[in-house]
């Protein structure tokens, strides 16, 4: 039985995952390059191609991260300035419902995640098959702050009926984003109507940014004990 708890497990699902995306990829393509254990799997294979000479690519990255690895293949990068729109964005999720509405930021680089999705034609998750749920909401709502609005936008989210907790790293100090805002995770609510959420949350002044990628995704390779299947909305 597949179930967040061992997620880690499946590492081996998650590169089945990004073998299948790295397909998807062609010489003279603007990519965007995602965050997390499964998009790096990606971002190496990818890596390899580009030093190899097979692959010839720009790129964007969602994250410091990501964007370190994929310098160290020598991937060129690019900003928005100089390339409006990407062609492919592969990058993992945390939940993946039925209809491809996904709870990212699981990994904290939510909001550049968000923008770099959303400059790409073609956004792509890549996933191992423990991130499949009928309905959003197991996997705490990471949600993005200005660290000075923390303490007012705690009742707004306790109203909606989150527990919001703020995300610290393992020796105890606050997680700050790249962008240098907080996280607020926030557990204890199956989304019924996460379109409903979303906008509110959007207009929670001082929230930068959350979690709910609604709308977004084209294509999820699900990875599983043998098989990686495509789904689309
Ligand atoms: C980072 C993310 C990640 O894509 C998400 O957490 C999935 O990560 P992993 O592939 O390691 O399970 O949203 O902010």
């Amino acid at each position: 039985m597949v179930t967040p708890e061992n997620r880690d497990e499946h590492a081996g699902w998650k590169l089945h995952a990004a073998e299948r995306a790295l397909q998807l990829v062609e010489s003279g393509m603007a990519v965007g390059l995602g965050s997390g254990s499964t998009a790096t799997l990606w971002i190496k294979l990818l890596g390899e191609r580009v030093r190899e000479g097979r692959l010839k690519i720009r790129a964007i990255a969602s994250s410091a991260d990501s964007e370190r690895l994929g310098r160290t293949y020598g991937i060129p990068f690019v900003s928005f300035e100089e390339c409006r729109t990407l062609d492919l964005t592969v990058d993992g999720a945390d939940e993946i419902a039925p209809d491809l509405a996904l709870i990212k930021g699981g990994g904290g680089k939510l909001l550049r995640e968000k923008i770099v999705a959303s400059a790409s034609k073609r956004f792509v998750i890549v996933a191992d098959a423990s991130k499949q749920v009928e309905k959003l909401g197991r996997f705490p709502l990471p949600v993005e702050v200005i660290p000075m609005a923390v303490p007012l936008v705690m009742d707004p989210l306790r109203e909606l009926g989150f527990t919001p907790t703020l995300r610290v790293n393992r020796d105890g100090s606050r997680y700050v984003t790249d962008e240098g805002n907080l996280i607020l995770d926030c557990s204890g609510l199956f989304l019924e109507n996460p379109d409903a959420i979303a906008a509110k949350l959007d207009s929670m002044v001082g929230v930068v940014e959350h979690g709910l990628f609604l709308g977004m995704a084209d294509l999820a390779l699900i990875a599983g004990e043998e098989q990686v299947i495509e789904r689309t909305i």
